[in-house]
């Protein structure tokens, strides 16, 4: 029989809804909704080991090897670029990349522009398209803080539903891209394990449409 395929998921909501969707694509795993503190869940005869992982650590797992495959935002793919093949959309946890200011914001571009944010690398590669001269200032959360108390100038976070945004006066000024869920696979993994990857994919592809074609008909 086959080796046990190890998958990172990324623990929270989003894994939750991701997780439903590998056991829809015919990779259940019951244990895993037993309310417990494990990590690890194994189901050999469908050939899958789920763990829980940080969402932002999720790339690292596949990209060292620990697990041969894994879902992952693609912001976090925008950020630190892993060496993984990034084989679909799940079209699930979306939301967008953007910059956002206090309400009435007006950019002086004779002065160098304050930054906050978490994904550093996005927030230098935009402006630098852009040309703007900007100053980076690294934060881990609570990212809608620094303007309003004249940390920065601007933000560049992720936006789901805008209530964080709202709520605290800020607005969107400039979109970035748009975020949904990735599988990613290790690259050795998909080489030596391709027939066992690709049922998984083609299985998780399936059920993307099913959802879509499903919402369609909602219309
Ligand atoms: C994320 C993001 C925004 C918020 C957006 O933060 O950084 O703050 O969600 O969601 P909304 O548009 O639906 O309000 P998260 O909750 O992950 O916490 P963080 O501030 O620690 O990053």
């Amino acid at each position: 029989m086959a080796k046990t395929l190890n998958v990172a998921l990324p623990k929270g909501r989003l894994g939750d809804k991701v997780y439903d969707m590998f056991e829809e694509a015919g990779f259940e795993c019951p244990s895993i909704k037993e309310k417990n503190r494990k990590l690890i869940f194994e189901n050999e005869a469908a050939g899958v080991r789920y763990f829980w992982v940080k969402p932002s650590d999720v790339a690292i797992y596949v990209e060292r090897g620990a697990a041969d495959i894994g879902v992952v935002g693609k912001d976090i793919l925008m950020e630190s670029k892993p060496e993984v093949y990034e084989l679909l959309d799940l079209d699930t946890g979306k939301c967008r990349m953007a910059v956002a200011a206090p309400k009435g914001f007006e950019d002086d571009v004779q002065t160098t522009l304050r930054v906050a944010t978490k994904f550093t690398n996005v927030a230098r590669q935009f402006y630098a398209s852009t040309g703007r001269d900007i100053d980076i200032i690294h934060l881990n959360g609570s990212i809608e803080l620094a303007p309003i108390l004249g940390l920065s100038d601007v933000i560049v976070d992720l936006v789901e539903t805008g209530t964080t945004l709202k709520e605290n006066n800020l607005e969107v000024i400039q979109i970035i891209d748009t975020i949904s869920a990735r599988f990613i696979a290790n690259k050795s993994s998909f080489k030596f394990r391709n027939r066992e990857i690709e049922k998984v994919v083609d299985g998780l592809a399936r059920v993307v449409e099913g959802r879509k074609k499903e919402k369609e008909t909602d219309k």
